[in-house]
């Protein structure tokens, strides 16, 4: 059985189509998606239409949960919108406009995604989340040590953990035996060179798993002109994330 999980592709066309060129390759049974399809990309709506065509083309074994940015554009309140302001004055405007532009039946499809989600496959026990299983906007990274990773999984009882997030691709084998995967991120990944990641699952009969993340090369400089046309207040600091 093989799955293709993508995670953090935050509204970037360019990015999505090239990793979606290299999972049609791998020709998946499933495809997970672990959240923050939106938020501080150029086009929403376009990557909302593709999940959506990912459901029709995969049914039930296209598997999509909420990430925290997805709440946030469900949430979309004022106090929301000039609390991120604050914070992180990029993705605070860019909150602001993606309520706009963004389609109502869109907003309505990300707010009714589950937080995470529970699935055993050939007797392997997976759990999706986007951050950790205890939160949904919790880092799991690089370089933390395995009791922190332990705590934060401490509540699943899955053997495998997939998650995002953090927009780093990373893996955990832990003592509890569980083992923990960041798929890292399609639309706005913060490796060095800023390619897309995703990562490739196979999972054979008697349950045992290989995993590769895989690094696909795309036109970031291209997926940098369009976002700095949405001439937002502090879009060149969004658009610096893409080189
Ligand atoms: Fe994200």
């Amino acid at each position: 059985m093989k799955i293709a999980v993508i995670s953090d592709i935050h509204a970037n066309p360019l990015a999505y189509e090239s990793v979606m060129e290299d999972i049609n390759k791998f020709i998946p049974d499933k495809i997970f998606c672990l959240g923050d399809i939106i938020l501080g990309g150029y086009d929403p709506n376009y990557i909302c239409e593709k999940m959506f065509e990912l459901k029709e083309k995969y049914n039930d074994n296209f598997i999509i949960i909420q990430g925290n940015t997805d709440k946030m554009i469900a949430q979309g309140n004022d106090k929301l919108i000039k609390k991120t302001k604050e914070v992180f004055p990029c993705m605070g405007y860019s909150l602001e406009n993606d309520i706009q532009i963004t389609d109502k039946k869109y907003i309505d499809f990300v707010r009714n995604l589950p937080e995470k989600k529970s699935i055993e496959l050939n007797g392997l026990k997976i759990e999706l989340v986007h951050g950790s299983p205890r939160k949904q906007d919790e880092n799991i990274y690089p370089s933390l040590a395995n009791d922190e990773v332990e705590k934060m999984t401490e509540n699943s009882s899955a053997d495998v953990i997939l998650c995002g997030h953090t927009h780093i691709p990373c893996g955990y084998s832990l003592n509890s035996g569980k083992t923990v995967i960041n798929a890292g991120s399609v639309g706005r990944s913060m490796t060095e060179d800023k390619m897309p990641v995703y990562l490739q699952m196979t999972i054979d009969n008697s349950g045992k798993f290989f995993v590769e993340h895989r690094i696909i090369k795309y036109d970031n400089f291209q997926a940098q002109k369009n976002i700095l046309a949405r001439k937002l207040n502090h879009i060149e600091d969004l658009a610096k994330m893409y080189v």
